[in-house]
């Protein structure tokens, strides 16, 4: 297995494992010019393997939760692992997050980057048909990290594919996030059962601590007695993107660090993103340099298709078929502000 360093022209710098496409570590510049780790990860390949919240790892081939770890397309009915619960999550036992991908780097004019591959084999995880996907990973002198998924299919299946890195822009290690102030493009989000499967209701998120269209800090209401923040223990949902017309990359949220002037935009052409502010991170996990992570230590912004698609019709359809081409793009985009 192999590490790859990709850096930009002004300094920025990503390094990534080809086991899972993990990103393990993104250094940016803060308001002073100084760099810092943002995302959370381990030090050693055997520490991805010994245990894992999918620290910045590909998910696949299902980003997010199917309910009762079943489905049913064109008539067959379809088990796959119960691996969260009652629920399968992020891909199964041995998702995209813990194979090794086949990395080749290219440097383009204002970038550097690496095409990520892998065959999917038909019946992997329980999921049909041999897919073939591509994520390219492009790191831009404009500090953008971008990931280009595409997948292909011999047999009707489901894709959803999506990256799990977990972030602190006050630095790897340096405390919660609470204090980080989050800007969401959406309306509405779907809400959740006991089991964080969606109800199949589109919700508006005014009058809601789910309201994030105006500027507010992941921790300014996450305590609050509301059912739906009791059933994910915080934020672990997923909202409704407001779309443009175009089908392109648009903006889907906006991130403040106060402390060190960091921002991150997150534009994507996913229809959802799932917000999980780190609530089930509870000290016992050691990270790089031996930091601790303690609750709410990292937040996660996963664009995707909205969980349990394949069990809710009125949901954006995650069927690919045959001669169809799985697009999808999501791009991270890091500044500072006074
Ligand atoms: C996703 C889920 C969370 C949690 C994390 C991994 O974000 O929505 O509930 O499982 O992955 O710990």
């Amino acid at each position: 297995m192999s590490a790859y360093t990709l850096k930009s022209a002004n300094g920025m710098e990503a390094r990534v494992l080809d086991y899972g496409g993990i990103v393990v570590s993104v250094r940016v510049p803060d308001r002073h010019g100084r760099f810092d780790d943002v995302v959370l990860g381990y030090d050693s390949l055997a520490d991805y393997l010994r245990s894992s919240p999918y620290f910045g790892a590909i998910i696949g081939r299902y980003g997010n939760r199917i309910a009762g770890g079943r489905f049913t397309l064109d008539g067959k009915t379809y088990t796959l692992a119960k691996n969260n619960g009652p629920n399968h999550l992020h891909g199964g036992l041995k998702g995209f997050d813990k194979v090794v991908w086949d990395a080749a780097p290219f440097q383009g004019a204002d970038s550097v980057g690496l095409v990520f591959r892998y065959t999917s084999p038909d019946g992997e995880e329980g999921y049909p048909g041999t897919v073939r996907a591509t994520v390219t990973y492009t790191l831009t002198d404009r500090n953008e990290l971008i990931f280009d998924y595409h997948a292909t299919t011999d047999r009707a299946t489901l894709v959803n594919l999506t990256q799990h890195s977990y972030f602190n822009l006050a630095g790897d290690g340096k405390g919660d996030i609470l204090g980080h102030v989050v800007t969401l493009n959406a309306d509405r989000f779907t809400p959740v059962d006991s089991t964080l499967i969606p109800t199949g209701e589109i919700r508006s998120v005014s009058g809601t601590p789910f309201d994030f269209r105006t500027p507010t800090a992941i921790g300014a209401r996450i305590d609050q007695d509301d059912e739906q923040l009791r059933y994910g223990r915080g934020y672990d949902h997923n909202f409704v993107l407001n779309k443009g017309a175009d089908g392109g990359p648009t903006l889907a949220a906006r991130v403040y660090e106060p402390s060190s002037g960091r921002l991150m935009e997150i534009y994507t052409t996913e229809p959802g993103l799932q917000f999980y502010s780190g609530n089930f991170l509870d000290g016992t996990l050691r990270g790089k340099h031996g930091v601790v992570y303690r609750h709410r230590y990292g937040f996660a912004m996963e664009t995707q298709h909205f969980p349990d698609s394949p069990n809710k019709p009125s949901f954006p359809s995650t069927t690919l078929r045959p001669g169809e081409q799985y697009r999808s793009r999501t791009i991270y985009k890091f500044a500072v502000q006074p």
